[in-house]
């Protein structure tokens, strides 16, 4: 199972990121009993009006007592207990409708309810677990089986376990799952100052607008793995392991392929949401990669690393103070002798679209004369990419000195 794309606005909490309501769980899989309480403590810790704590639990495991997870599977909705069978925790959400301590109504007790079983579905997210709420259930039955007492509302049932196989779903089912995850906009969910006054949201900008905007598949600079230079030059120079810093990692596609080389990889970029891709990608490959959204700029990467791969940073920076700040970061990033695989737009590519740094070999020569030794500068191509020309670039190795 792999989260499906989300366009988000603003960058958030991983976790909430991850979060989502997948249909898919592994059946054979018992979430442990300590994951459970994990579960339920954090929903424990929810805020409530007056602390009134209104939110019941029911829980049922069908590892541990399979007739209660029946009972209550039995009154899901047919076309929730089509899936839900698979989980293997089942959990009710009521809520008690009056205030313990003088007996009067309590208006937010239904809230109440929801933000601990958001809690709960957060710390099933964050143990590797996933959460699906379900409001369609017979909400008559429930009570009777459950022996569920007056007055107390019954909410949700919360399908609770580990990620199945969404390939094994049948077809309705696995294209909800594999669809797209859409919200409204801010701007219809929130009003500023009074009601009617639609919230504007500042624009993301730059290389996190371009990541919010398009599918990275279809960026220009997206290519399935390493550029095929890169990959000579790594195995020419017998690089086979170590620590190895993608920068400007983008959608992770080469970050993975140095992972599944051997590299202990950290990946950067300066874009959340390319970060999230990357992440994503890197979770369906079965890859662990250290990732940081991190501007080169003002850097709080530490190294050391034995390689880094710049597959697109280095020419986004036209003038000579930021070529500066550039090569100081790299420097204190790598280790004395490390390795420098730099690829940028060559010269004579004359498109109006890319980076505005374009250099030929004496400018490269020129710029890292201080602090690295050249091992090699060769004129290349980026790509294979969706450009129909693919732009002219140089591939250069070079070497840090000591
Ligand atoms: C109170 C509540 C009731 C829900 N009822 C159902 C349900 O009966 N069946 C279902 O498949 N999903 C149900 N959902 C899941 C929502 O459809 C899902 O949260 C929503 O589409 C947003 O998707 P996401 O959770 O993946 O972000 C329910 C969610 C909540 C909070």
């Amino acid at each position: 199972m792999a989260q499906q794309r989300m366009n988000v606005q603003a960058p958030i909490e991983r976790l909430l990121a991850r979060r989502w309501s997948s249909r898919s769980f592994a059946a054979e899989k018992a979430v442990t009993p300590e994951q459970v309480a994990a579960c339920l403590e954090a929903a424990r810790w929810a805020p409530s009006c007056f602390g009134a704590q209104p939110w019941r639990f029911i829980v049922a495991d069908r590892f541990r007592d399979e007739p209660s997870w029946q009972q209550l599977l039995a009154t899901l909705a047919p076309k929730n207990r089509h899936w839900a069978q698979h989980a293997p925790v089942l959990i009710v959400t009521v809520c008690d409708p009056l205030f313990a301590h003088n007996g009067l109504e309590n208006r937010w007790a239904e809230y109440d309810a929801g933000q601990a079983a958001i809690s709960l579905c957060l710390q099933a997210e964050s143990l590797g677990l996933c959460c699906h709420q379900m409001g369609g259930f017979d909400a008559a039955s429930l009570r009777t089986a459950l022996q569920i007492p007056e007055p107390l509302h019954i909410m949700s049932v919360t399908a609770l376990g580990h990620a199945g196989d969404s390939t094994t779903l049948e077809a309705e089912l696995q294209s909800i799952e594999h669809a797209a995850r859409a919200r409204k906009p801010l701007s219809e969910l929130v009003h500023h100052g009074v009601w009617g006054t639609p919230y504007a949201p500042p624009q993301a900008a730059g290389w996190e607008a371009r990541y919010q905007e398009t599918a990275v598949e279809q960026l220009p600079w997206f290519h399935t793995g390493l550029d095929d230079d890169i990959a000579r030059g790594i195995d020419a120079l017998a690089l086979t392991d170590g620590a190895a810093l993608d920068l400007g990692c983008g959608p992770g596609t080469q970050a993975v392929a140095l992972a599944q080389r051997g590299f202990q990889v950290t990946a950067s970029d300066v874009s959340w949401s390319a970060i999230e891709a990357a992440r994503s990608l890197a979770e369906a490959e079965g890859v662990c990669i250290e990732f940081h959204v991190d501007n080169l700029l003002e850097s709080t990467l530490s190294g050391p690393f034995d390689l880094v791969v710049d597959r697109g940073v280095f020419h986004c920076f036209a003038d000579q103070e930021n070529r500066q700040t550039y090569l100081e970061t790299i420097r204190r990033l790598m280790k004395p002798g490390a390795i420098l695989l730099l690829k940028c737009f060559h010269k004579s590519e004359l498109s109006e679209i890319g980076p505005p740094g374009r250099y030929d070999e004496a400018d490269i020569r020129g710029f890292f004369a201080a602090g690295f030794d050249i091992i090699d500068i060769s004129n290349s191509h980026f790509g294979p990419t969706l450009c129909s020309e693919a732009p002219k670039a140089l591939f250069c190795m070079l070497k840090r000195r000591s």
